[in-house]
């Protein structure tokens, strides 16, 4: 039986939208409602919203959403939530639950900012308005440039609309999905080891194992936490790595990324590769943006990219880096195998400026984790700062 409810008094429902209490978001696209005026129903609502966005499919184009329909007093009329792509959005999902009209009046509570764009489903602003909706009441702004301003919509029609409560919940939920969609990308991270002379093989080309157990451990666990690993066909060919995630007994790991190889040679038939669990995407057109924009569109939000040199200078030149990890083993190796070419730059003012965010020893090895100066990592108050891995996908 859904808790009864009374709605704030008139005094505060009136004075939520208005002009005193705006906060620029996101170039002004919407305006944040004061805390005192954001009921604590509408939050426990939201935070049963979030519990139903968690049922859907962690790894997809789409992002996980959730939605509770309120009556004007407060009870739950119906619940929703996203299943994937093709299926119905969370809001459409939760109102197919109600008879025509019922939802006339209604405070829809939704973790993501309502689409405003016709995709393989139709807007869910027309949807909200059409059904009569009051009021909405999202947790997350949607950074899409397609889907956004959702918000100012249902304005404009007529529907009043609270932003931000739970926001940070919810941006956790929403994880690198928030970062793909923003910048039409997958968050990439370079991983490499080295010798302190930063070579990433010795002269013969070998390169396994440079650094010791704890940190092929650290680098496997780093693994299972992003959505794909990529290498270049050299390293395939080089190396050939499973490109798996696994522990320390070389179990696999849950979540295993899928793998990604970029090069326009062939992957042997009986690579390593060709036994992971999931089914290897070759890249072949040496156009990483357009790449990126490729493995975005497949449902792939987090990319950690393992080299090898050619491959790590290409994304760097490209400028599609948002975090470098290096691991640094206590040798010398000398020779032509630097870990990285040439980047462009010839002069010192023109370098590829970094800013450490962690340097840890890491068994008998040494981890940095350094951030692009200028990188899109941080750069938006909404999305969330707190490095590559986010766990229970
Ligand atoms: N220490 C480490 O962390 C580490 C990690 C990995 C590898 N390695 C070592 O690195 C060596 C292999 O180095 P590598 O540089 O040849 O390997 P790589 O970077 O893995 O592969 C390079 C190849 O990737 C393909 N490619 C696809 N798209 C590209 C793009 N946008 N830009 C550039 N290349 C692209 C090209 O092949 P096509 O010409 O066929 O298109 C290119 O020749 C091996 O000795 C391996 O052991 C070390």
């Amino acid at each position: 039986m859904a808790a009864r409810w009374c709605p704030p008094p008139t005094s505060v429902r009136t004075a939520i939208p208005g002009p005193e209490w705006t906060r620029t978001m996101d170039g002004d696209r919407h305006r944040e409602a004061p805390a005192a005026a954001v009921t604590a129903r509408y939050t426990e609502a939201m935070r049963r919203a979030l519990t139903l966005a968690a049922r859907g499919p962690a790894r997809s184009e789409n992002p996980q959403v959730g939605c509770v329909v309120l009556s004007p007093l407060g009870e739950t009329l119906a619940e929703g939530w996203h299943r994937g792509v093709g299926t119905a959005h969370a809001e459409a999902d939760a109102l197919a639950h109600l008879a025509p009209g019922a939802a006339a009046g209604s405070t829809v509570v939704v973790t993501l900012e309502p689409c405003n764009h016709t995709g393989r489903t139709g807007p869910c602003t027309e949807a909200l308005s059409a059904a009569g909706v009051a009021r909405v009441v999202y947790a997350s702004d949607d950074p899409s440039p397609n889907a956004a301003g959702g918000a100012a919509r249902l304005r404009a029609a007529g529907v009043e609309v609270i932003g931000g409560v739970l926001r940070e919940e919810a941006q956790t939920l929403l994880g690198e999905w928030l970062f793909a969609a923003q910048h039409g990308r997958p968050r990439v991270t370079l991983k490499w080891a080295m010798s302190i002379d930063a070579r990433a093989a010795a002269a013969d080309g070998t390169s396994q194992w440079i650094t010791g157990n704890t940190a092929r451990t650290d680098g496997h666990r780093r693994r299972g936490q992003h959505d794909a690993i990529a290498v270049g066909i050299g390293t395939i060919l080089a190396d050939d790595p499973a490109l798996t995630a696994r522990d320390e007994r070389g179990a696999l790991l849950d979540e295993q990324p899928i793998p990604v190889v970029f090069g326009t040679r062939t992957v042997p038939a009986n690579a390593a590769v060709t036994r992971h669990p999931h089914r290897p995407v070759t890249m072949t057109g040496h156009d990483l943006l357009s790449d990126m924009s490729e493995l975005k569109a497949r449902g792939i939000r987090s990319l950690y990219v393992e080299g090898g040199p050619r491959l790590q200078t290409a994304f760097l030149r490209a400028g599609v880096v948002d975090e470098v990890l290096v691991y640094i083993a206590p040798l010398l190796l000398g020779g032509p195998n630097l870990a990285i070419g040439d980047l462009g730059p010839t002069t010192l003012d023109e370098a590829f400026a970094l800013e450490f965010v962690r340097v840890e020893r890491i068994g008998t090895d040494v981890l940095l984790i350094a951030h692009p100066r200028s990188a899109a990592i941080g750069s938006s108050p909404d999305i969330p700062t707190t490095g590559p891995a986010r766990k229970g996908r």
